[in-house]
């Protein structure tokens, strides 16, 4: 595989900082030692760095004479999670832990600014952008709204993340939604308390909320254009405390997933007839309460494009899956692609076996992907500021 030969000279270098990174995992944004990695090194290499935005974010900023300006972004944040593996780059931090790969993220990130600043060979701006608290809350969004596209003005921001189940050498993306909008809901259900032996003394919340479990999938069923992708799960129903006695009140929590923003708007007026209805049959009521989360990650068909053909220079054509089913996981990534056109894509970290996937306690990044990773930046680099070319005569 044509991986940039100056980027597999410093593989060794990428592996340690990455086992650094993850020994010392920082959960949303806390990412304090990790931000101060990042900033040293980017500083080592000679780039321009600014630190603040959404508290740990570094933005490091490399010119190379009038053109373009692209962003690269890696996200920072480890999960919390205990680690269950027992070599020697494991956890240090007690219930945190890279188990997103996002270790290997700002690795690859790194990789590529150190061989961009050495090399050169690119006409205008390019962005590294590191980011903090992708799991869950939405850093990406903070930095948007902190003025990362006036600070910093670019044309396009593309985004990588590392796939178990993928070969390693492989990428794969696919122009329009890549990954899903996410919601989070929370109901309340008030009945009567009473005596367990005498239900009709009050009004039971438990066979109410039951009700609301199954009718809400009706939403997805009959309400929902069957060619729209809509998630709806209740993942939490709370209520009660011993054997005899009907509680006042249950509490429902889930997460709704999407595609589209028409779709994505359609699910609360939806989610808050359905619930009301329902209560009301049971002479219950019920309080819905509703949060945007993230929206759809959607890539631009010609930076899709420029995409693939930056990954194929790297990994080979036959390599390259162009029209990948697009994931129900949500990603942050998307509140910058709400901005800029882009390009979102996976890159293959190995067979994830015995279902050690993302997320899972004895996950860790693979360290042979760091240089693959990085190349397909610099060549991205290099063909969106290259005059297009650049790449696939340099690595064929
Ligand atoms: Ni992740």
């Amino acid at each position: 595989m044509p991986i940039i030969n100056r980027i597999a000279e410093f593989h060794d270098d990428m592996t340690a900082w990455r086992r650094d990174i993850h020994a010392h995992p920082e959960t949303a944004f806390e990412e304090e030692r990790t931000a101060d990695v990042v900033a040293a090194k980017l500083a080592e290499f000679g780039i321009e760095i600014d630190r603040g935005l959404a508290k740990t974010g570094v933005v490091g900023t490399l010119k190379n004479g009038d053109g373009p300006a692209i962003g690269l972004r890696a996200d920072l944040d480890a999960l919390h999670l205990s680690e269950l593996n027992d070599f020697d780059h494991r956890s240090t931090h007690d219930g945190k832990m890279h188990a997103c790969g996002h270790d290997g993220h700002t690795t690859m990130l790194l990789g590529a600014a150190r061989y961009l600043a050495e090399t050169k060979r690119f006409q205008g701006t390019v962005h590294f952008i590191f980011q903090p608290a992708e799991e869950n809350e939405g850093g990406g969004r903070e930095m948007v709204k902190e003025g990362l596209f006036r600070k910093f003005p670019m044309q396009t921001v593309y985004g990588m993340h590392n796939w178990p189940g993928m070969p390693v050498g492989t990428f794969a993306m696919r122009p329009g939604p890549m990954m899903a909008a996410h919601d989070c809901f929370e109901i309340e259900v008030t009945g009567r308390g009473a005596h367990g032996a005498m239900p009709n003394l009050g009004i039971d919340p438990v066979v109410v909320g039951s009700a609301i479990v199954s009718a809400l999938q009706s939403i997805v069923s009959r309400t929902n254009d069957p060619l729209e992708a809509m998630v709806i799960s209740v993942t939490q129903f709370h209520a009660g405390d011993t054997w005899n006695v009907i509680p006042e009140t249950a509490v429902l929590r889930g997460t709704t997933r999407s595609f589209t923003p028409e779709v994505q708007d359609t699910i609360e007026p939806a989610m808050r007839r359905v619930i009301d209805g329902v209560a009301g049959t049971y002479g219950a009521t019920a309080e819905l309460r509703y949060e945007r989360r993230y929206p759809a990650t959607i890539n631009s068909a010609a930076e899709t494009e420029i995409a693939a053909r930056a990954a194929a220079a790297v990994a080979g054509p036959d390599k390259i899956e162009r029209g990948l089913n697009p994931s129900m996981g949500a990603e942050d990534f998307s509140f910058l692609l709400q901005e800029k056109p882009g390009c979102y894509i996976w890159i293959g970290n190995g067979p994830g076996e015995g279902g050690c996937t993302l997320h899972n306690p004895h996950y860790d990044f693979n360290d042979e992907v760091l240089p693959i990773g990085a190349s397909y930046w610099a060549t991205l680099v290099e063909l969106v500021l290259g005059g297009g070319e650049a790449a696939e005569k340099l690595y064929k």
